[in-house]
């Protein structure tokens, strides 16, 4: 088969939370990183944000203040047409597959059939994802975790159609990022999701039923399971309405009762109470 798998410049599209960790990786390992975003100054911001995160690295000497330069070097604000010239495309735009077909469907006459296209998807099927997007044996599942530059984690994920080679490659280059790359089967939730999201719903099931309050529920799990962070400080970093997302993809796919998204999941995602990103969840974040 013939993909390219010598990446000197790699097109992320969509630089919101993932898209910019998955550039400043990139960058940081010397890619020049071409940067698309749909809505107006959205890659300056990611810009900005990766230049403070390097900046950091650098104050708390994790990283040489020349290879910081570098990595800033390597980031280019880049419209949809320049993204013909680039060995691989990494997808981070809204979990929506309205949006992510619409975005391929104006991709696939432009970039050569060679580059092989990764989604950071956390819940749709990477196999209708690949379907979807005109080239589905070179169509895989690259999911990062947040933040991007610090976890290790990037589970590859395999559609039905994912050619071995284009496997292979992902996981070689996730190696090159500094990254441990695991392979899993496309399958709702991958591993990830499938695992975190149960115990995040069982934690909220405690939390509702008064067994104990969000903070003794967390160090709990913290102390007694050697988990860093305990299940409902991990849904408000998330963000509510993702988890409920993730949990109704769960349980519509699975068709399991077990996967029930908890209703209070639901009323507090009505109410807005996201999680950190709207400063209060299970627990408080201030303005
Ligand atoms: N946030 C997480 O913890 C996390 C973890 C793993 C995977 N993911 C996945 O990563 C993807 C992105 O999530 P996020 O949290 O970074 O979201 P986000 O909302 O922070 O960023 C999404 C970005 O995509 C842009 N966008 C939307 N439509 C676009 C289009 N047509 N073309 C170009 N840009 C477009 C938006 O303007 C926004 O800047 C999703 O598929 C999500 O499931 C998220």
């Amino acid at each position: 088969m013939n993909i390219r798998t010598n990446v000197q410049t790699v097109g992320v599209l969509g630089t919101g939370t993932m898209g910019a960790g998955i550039a400043q990786t990139f960058a940081q390992a010397g890619r020049t990183v071409l940067m698309y975003d749909a809505l107006p100054n959205a890659v300056d911001k990611a810009v900005a944000t990766i230049g403070n995160s390097l900046d950091k690295f650098v104050e708390k000497q994790k990283l040489a203040a020349d290879a910081a330069a570098a990595a800033k070097r390597n980031l280019r604000p880049a419209a949809l047409g320049d993204m013909a010239g680039v060995d691989l495309l990494v997808e981070a735009v809204f979990e929506d597959v309205a949006v992510k077909r619409a975005l391929f469907e104006q991709l696939a006459e432009r970039v050569p059939p060679e580059v092989v296209f990764a989604s950071n998807t956390s819940s749709i099927s990477i196999s209708q994802l690949a379907a979807l997007s005109g080239r589905p044996d070179r169509f895989v599942g690259m999911h990062f975790f947040n933040p991007v530059p610090l976890m290790k984690l990037v589970e590859v994920v395999v559609g039905l159609q994912t050619a071995p080679e284009v496997v292979e490659f992902i996981t070689r280059l996730s190696q090159e990022l500094g990254k441990t790359p695991l392979r899993v089967k496309d399958h709702p939730g991958f591993v990830s999701n499938r695992v975190l999201m149960p115990l995040i719903n069982e934690a909220i099931a405690c939390h509702a039923d008064g067994v104990a309050d969000a903070a003794t529920i967390d160090e709990i799990m913290k102390l007694g399971m050697a988990h860093t962070m305990g299940p409902l400080a991990t849904a408000d970093l998330i963000g509510l309405d993702v988890c409920l997302n993730i949990m109704e993809v769960l349980h519509r796919d699975l068709g399991e009762d077990r996967y029930r998204p908890h209703p209070v999941l639901r009323t507090m995602v009505r109410a807005g109470r996201l999680g950190r990103k709207s400063g209060r969840g299970f627990f408080e974040y201030g303005a």
